[in-house]
């Protein structure tokens, strides 16, 4: 059996081992659901980068723009951080470059790993299939909100855990915490998500959609990997 270990906030990662080992970054609440949401649609790559002006010199580059600060749209990016955003046609082979307050932070933070996938309920079970047969050691990075431990993503490493049982077992308290909490809520996702501090400030910005979107189970067959600054789908 191969090991998963859950990193609940990025402000813990200095405390896991990452080379020899993939990370999978996750931020459901919505940087890494857009992601996915968007390389589906056909983007060619996705570019995360750390700040807003990073971000502007990638938009004056020619690649699109994206994120959000605080849940809201960047003045001046072309596109917010809603998976709605993602799904134009017109984003066909283009590159987008996105700033986001965690979750391309989190990306960012788990390059000395082995491989860094991205991770979300809407291609968790392409994710599975292609953990399953790396056989390797997992980490889950979860973004969390600015350094703090979050519900939705705890819940995704949770249900992780629970797919991979057949290759993968956990180490580590907060995977058993991961393990458990999405355990006694496997049946109402949303209805304990709905709870967590980030749906609550998102619905407060009416983008009440995306939460149950985000949630949806293996919407997508494809899983983005992040490489040399960018991230392409694994062929
Ligand atoms: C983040 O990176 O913090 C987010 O994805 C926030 C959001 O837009 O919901």
């Amino acid at each position: 059996m191969n090991k998963i270990e859950v990193c609940l906030t990025p402000e813990l990662i200095h405390q896991y081992e990452l080379p020899g080992k993939i990370v999978v970054a996750v931020d459901i609440f919505r940087a890494t659901s857009c992601m996915v949401t968007g390389m589906a649609y056909g983007v060619k790559s996705i570019h995360p980068v750390a700040t807003v002006e990073e971000c502007k010199e990638l938009g004056n580059k020619g690649m699109i723009t994206a994120g959000e600060r605080g849940g809201q749209k960047v003045d001046g990016f072309r596109i917010g951080n809603s998976p709605f955003e993602y799904m134009q046609d017109e984003f066909r082979n283009q590159s987008i470059a996105v700033s986001t307050t965690n979750g391309t932070k989190t990306i960012l933070a788990s390059t000395s790993a082995d491989q860094v996938l991205i991770g979300a309920f809407l291609n968790i079970g392409a994710l599975t299939d292609y953990l399953e047969q790396t056989r390797k050691d997992v980490v889950v990075h979860c973004a969390g909100w600015k350094g703090t431990v979050n519900m939705e993503d705890t819940l995704f490493a949770g249900a992780l855990i629970e797919a991979l049982a057949n290759t993968h077992k956990t180490s580590g308290d907060s995977a058993l915490i991961a393990h458990q909490l999405y355990e006694s809520n496997k049946h109402d996702l949303l209805g304990i998500a709905k709870k967590s501090s980030h749906a609550i400030r998102l619905a407060g910005f009416g983008v009440d959609r995306d939460i149950a979107f985000c949630l949806s189970e293996s919407l997508y067959s494809i899983v983005p990997e992040f490489q040399d600054g960018c991230l392409q789908t694994l062929s």
